[in-house]
């Protein structure tokens, strides 16, 4: 039974980390000519409207993804520009942005000629409405588990792969269902660049993820995550991302982006980052 839905949550301070974190491993990545396969497991719906009912019940993009465009001016890392071109693009105007780009959407905008993006999305309805976007932005949409099916396609038939792992995490099992995914596929092919999203939870259940990580072979994996400055007395307090084989320097110029937008005045978020597994 899948009853999470991403309208409720789109341009949160979580997206805001994770969409960061995607664009400039992307954009790193292709600073060599070489192709890359791209592989979204849990894709979404796509496209947000950021003033839908859904949107509006929780108003998280208010403290997300507006306070970043609305301080765009101030941010000093040149690596936030692709971000902001993309959300000038989706939104017509100055004022308040209307349209959120999913992670198939941030994804697609940077495929060139060779590059492939396979998004998967298990929900009916999301994936109907991905379905509909996808092919004039030539990704492929396959109704199916995202962990299963990456594992399926592994090892990719272009030279490299980048994989975004962002489950709901409805059921508990999905922590360790994601590490042992991500073993797997590392296994398969072990120079791949793999992001995995998880929630900072007071139940502390993204623990299991990260110590079965640390437990598996797996070699050079970074950690980032931002704390909410002001968090609630239960549920999601933080937001992380395990980043797998980051492209040279992708630490420090990622740790630039986050340092933009940390503190009170800015999205009310401290930032936390290293090796969970060094080289
Ligand atoms: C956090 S949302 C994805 C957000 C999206 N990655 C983004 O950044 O815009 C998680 C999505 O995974 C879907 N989902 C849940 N279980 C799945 C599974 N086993 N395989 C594929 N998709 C799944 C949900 O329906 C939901 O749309």
């Amino acid at each position: 039974m899948l009853s999470y839905l991403h309208a409720f949550h789109a341009g949160n301070f979580a997206d805001v980390q994770k969409h960061a974190a995607l664009t400039l491993a992307l954009s790193m990545m292709q600073a060599k000519p070489s192709a890359i396969a791209c592989f979204d497991t849990h894709a979404g719906s796509a496209i947000y409207d950021l003033e839908s009912e859904r949107a509006r019940k929780t108003a998280e993009a208010d403290a997300g993804v507006q306070k970043l465009w609305a301080g765009r001016q101030g941010l000093a890392s040149g690596d936030w520009q692709p971000v902001i071109q993309m959300l000038s693009r989706l939104n017509a105007g100055e004022g308040r942005l209307t349209v959120y780009p999913g992670s198939p959407v941030w994804i697609s905008r940077f495929l060139r000629p060779g590059d492939s993006l396979t998004a998967f999305e298990l929900h009916p309805n999301e994936n109907g409405q991905l379905a509909g976007w996808a092919p004039e932005h030539g990704v492929r949409v396959l109704h199916e588990d995202g962990l299963k099916g990456l594992l399926r396609r592994l090892p990719p038939s272009q030279p490299r792969l980048l994989t975004l792992i962002d489950p709901s995490y409805e059921i508990k099992s999905e922590y360790l269902d994601v590490a042992n995914t991500l073993h797997k596929a590392w296994q398969k092919c072990r120079h791949g660049v793999y992001l995995v999203w998880y929630p900072v939870l007071t139940s502390h259940l993204q623990t299991a993820l990260k110590q079965a990580v640390k437990d598996s072979p797996l070699r050079k994996v970074w950690c980032s995550e931002v704390h909410l400055t002001t968090p609630p007395e239960r549920g999601m307090t933080g937001s992380g991302m395990l980043v797998v084989n980051p492209p040279w320097g992708f630490d420090d110029r990622f740790s630039a982006m986050i340092e933009d937008i940390v503190g009170e005045q800015k999205l009310g978020l401290s930032h936390e980052c290293s090796w969970l597994i060094p080289e």
